[in-house]
């Protein structure tokens, strides 16, 4: 059986006097919650406070991104010894927004993904389509070459500890969801593709989410979807009602 999980992707938002506003409303809605497991991926400069806020809470914190070195000359990048020293323990990874405006590529997230199985973080790897691509009818394509690329040299067992979010370009931050069926569609075939690559039992054990304009009013028919395990939620997670609501889909 796979847990769900549930992770707020607070982009670019929240200074630390936010973030200590935002968790002291969420924590005492969501702090307990166990059947579902709880993330928060908050800027850089807010992981040690908000690691230090829900230390003894099961609520978890994540970073949105990881250098694939393990130090050096890269500026404007930050280590996974960095992140897991300031309290992360999930990392996002590929994100669209870093794919379109950062330059990012499946080679990046490879090297990315790579680099946080190595030192004990856990990926949350984005993948998507663009609008023309899905009216260019090459979803599956586009899909089959972030998941080639970005899960190159990956062994099964490491696959298993990763967590794939599969978010649709053009319903973030749009209003616009993917229907249920558009997304169960999407991600099983996401996971029969992990299935070719890894086999079944490891796609059958690696946790998908969706992502995308998720919100109170259509997480709990999203997940009650065979094949979607969980939710990363941009602007619903920013205030601590709405993404309790996410959370605590069945009510
Ligand atoms: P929205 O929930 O704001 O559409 O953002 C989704 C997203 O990009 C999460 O990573």
């Amino acid at each position: 059986m796979r847990k769900p999980i549930i992770a707020g992707n607070w982009k670019m938002n929240n200074t630390v006097a936010g973030t200590k506003q935002l968790l002291s409303e969420l924590l005492p809605l969501v702090g307990d919650v166990t059947e579902t497991e709880v993330v928060v991926c908050v800027p850089f400069t807010d992981i040690a406070t908000a690691a230090a806020m829900t230390a003894g809470t099961n609520v978890k914190v994540g970073a949105q991104n990881v250098a694939w070195a393990d130090k050096g000359a890269f500026t404007g990048e930050i280590s996974a010894d960095m992140l897991k020293e300031a309290g992360a323990e999930y990392v996002i990874i590929g994100h669209s927004e870093r794919r379109q405006y950062f330059g990012e590529t499946d080679e990046s997230v490879n090297k990315r993904t790579v680099q946080a199985l190595k030192n004990g973080l856990k990926p949350i790897v984005c993948v998507g389509e663009t609008l023309a691509e899905r009216e260019g009818g090459i979803t599956e394509e586009v899909l089959c070459r972030q998941l080639e690329g970005g899960f190159s040299g990956i062994a099964s067992e490491q696959m298993a500890q990763i967590v794939v979010a599969y978010e649709p370009v053009w319903a973030i931050g749009t209003g616009k969801t993917a229907t249920s069926a558009q997304a169960e569609e999407t991600i099983a075939y996401i996971r029969g593709k992990l299935a070719a690559m890894f086999g079944k039992k490891t796609a059958d054990a690696v946790r998908i989410q969706y992502g995308g304009s998720m919100n109170p009013s259509n997480a709990k028919e999203l997940m009650a979807q065979p094949d979607i395990d969980g939710g990363l939620i941009g602007g619903a997670s920013l205030k601590a009602p709405d993404f309790t609501a996410v959370v605590k889909y069945n009510g």
